[in-house]
């Protein structure tokens, strides 16, 4: 008995994770693969599983989406798509024909975005190696480098002294809302005795203040930061020195809407339930299998954002230069890959193996993460239970534990829709062959 009250109080408690909408689910995706499924059969039939499907009206009506809602809301805004979170030439290449730059995090990435022919390119990231420092300064008529520390400007100006280049620049800063993301920049309590120091450096134009987190289901923490900016500015920044302000970065971070869940006993709760249930006789001790992470369609950040910039920047917007970046990744990138696969082995009716393995997204996502599973050969729009292993030769290497079916048998075609983001940037070799990659 008291064990049971016990359950429920956790069960309770994993419904109040705000995060997680209890009535949520992602039918939306399924039957975006039953619309699409004569495309899906007809690419897999003339190529062989597993593989990765890019989908390049997906990517464009991304693009087109976060495009529009942004140019709706803000008098001038500049997007730089983030490489790291899918850095397939395809989609660099989609996304700079649509007008965006580019927003690297290393030499590696913006050789990329220099070879696709980007225009707009910021150098983000931190520790950055005299190396990534002059090869941006190779291409410093498209670059600005968002400088990471105050001894990193110190480097970066002896290197343009050296060379007699000049630079844009911005500064990364962060605040008390940024948690863990304060590993990057300085304290936005520094940045104008940053901005003094950098007047030192004659060839440093530091004209912009960036900064960034991933994760937000909503428009708090940007206005959250936005604030702290701006109280910054107004109290220690000269009415010159705001002139100066070409550009405040507000980062990436748009959590896609309805995109994913969350199984229960990977929350702090479930997991709890889990220790529990160690040693008892029943298999599923929790209510719900899974739970839809809530977040707000992009309409409503960029209403939001729009809004607390023209209330708390309003002296920069007067500035004719100025523009608000933005450095979307998974919002642009997620829809943008599928995954195919078949069925190499049933094991029994509630378990069996793939014939890819989840090295073809680098890590374990879905041992916590849910997302839809869809049947293409018996497809059905009830989910049922089956435990879906890779072909790694290790246990962690899961794709998930329901599938849309009517049954499951060896050979049947499945597909993990909308798995573009944070996946083939991470793809390793670990194992098994990262497998080919195909546009349909
Ligand atoms: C500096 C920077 N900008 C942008 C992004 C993209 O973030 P997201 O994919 O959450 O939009 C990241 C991701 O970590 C980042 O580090």
């Amino acid at each position: 008995m008291r064990r049971a009250k016990i359950f429920n109080s956790l069960e309770r408690l994993i419904s109040k994770d705000a995060r997680l909408n209890s009535n949520g689910d992602l039918m939306h995706q399924v039957e975006y693969v039953f619309a699409n499924k004569e495309k899906f059969i007809e690419k897999i039939q003339r190529v062989k599983t597993p593989c990765i499907l890019l989908d390049s009206n997906a990517l464009k009506n991304s693009i087109k989406e976060f495009d529009e809602n942004f140019t709706k809301y803000f008098q001038s805004y500049t997007p730089y798509y983030a490489v790291k979170s899918n850095d397939h030439p395809y989609i660099l290449k989609t996304v700079v024909r649509s007008g965006f730059g580019l927003d690297t995090s290393s030499g590696k990435e913006l050789k990329l975005a220099v070879k696709v022919g980007a225009k707009k390119i910021l150098l983000t990231g931190p520790a950055k190696s005299d190396e990534e420092l002059e090869l941006a300064l190779d291409n410093a008529d498209r670059v600005i480098i968002n400088i990471d520390s105050f001894r990193e400007l110190e480097r970066l100006g002896e290197i343009t002294n050296r060379r007699k280049c000049y630079i844009k620049a911005g500064v990364r800063v962060f605040t008390k809302y940024h948690g863990k993301w304060n590993k990057f920049g300085i304290n936005i309590d520094e940045v104008s005795n940053f901005w003094s120091r950098a007047k030192k450096y004659p060839f440093v134009d530091l004209v912009g203040i960036q900064c960034h987190m991933s994760w937000n289901e909503n428009v708090m923490p940007y206005s959250n930061i936005i604030r702290k900016i701006s109280d910054q500015l107004n109290g220690t920044f000269s009415e010159d020195d705001l002139q100066k302000i070409e550009f405040i970065d507000l980062g990436g971070g748009f959590y896609p809407y309805r995109t994913e869940g969350c199984y229960a006993w990977s929350t702090e709760a479930g997991e709890i339930i889990q220790l529990m249930n160690k040693n008892s006789s029943s298999e599923f001790p929790y209510k719900y299998k899974y739970r839809i992470t809530e977040s707000i369609p992009i309409k409503d950040f960029s209403k939001g954002i729009a809004n607390c910039v023209k209330k708390y920047l309003s002296t920069l917007l007067n500035n004719k230069q100025f523009s608000v970046f933005f450095e979307p990744g998974r919002i642009i990138s997620n829809n943008s890959m599928h995954f195919a696969l078949s069925v190499r082995d049933v094991k029994d009716k509630h378990f069996g193996i793939a014939d890819g393995g989840t090295n073809m997204i680098g890590y374990n996502k879905f041992s916590y993460t849910y997302c839809p599973i869809v049947n293409l050969t018996h497809p059905s729009t009830e989910e049922i239970e089956f435990t879906l292993y890779g072909s790694l030769c290790t246990p962690h290497d899961i794709w998930g534990y329901y599938c849309f079916a009517e049954k499951i048998e060896e050979g049947d075609v499945l597909i993990i829709p909308f798995q573009g983001a944070y996946t083939y940037s991470l793809s390793n070799d670990f194992i098994k062959e990262i497998p080919p990659v195909y546009i349909m």
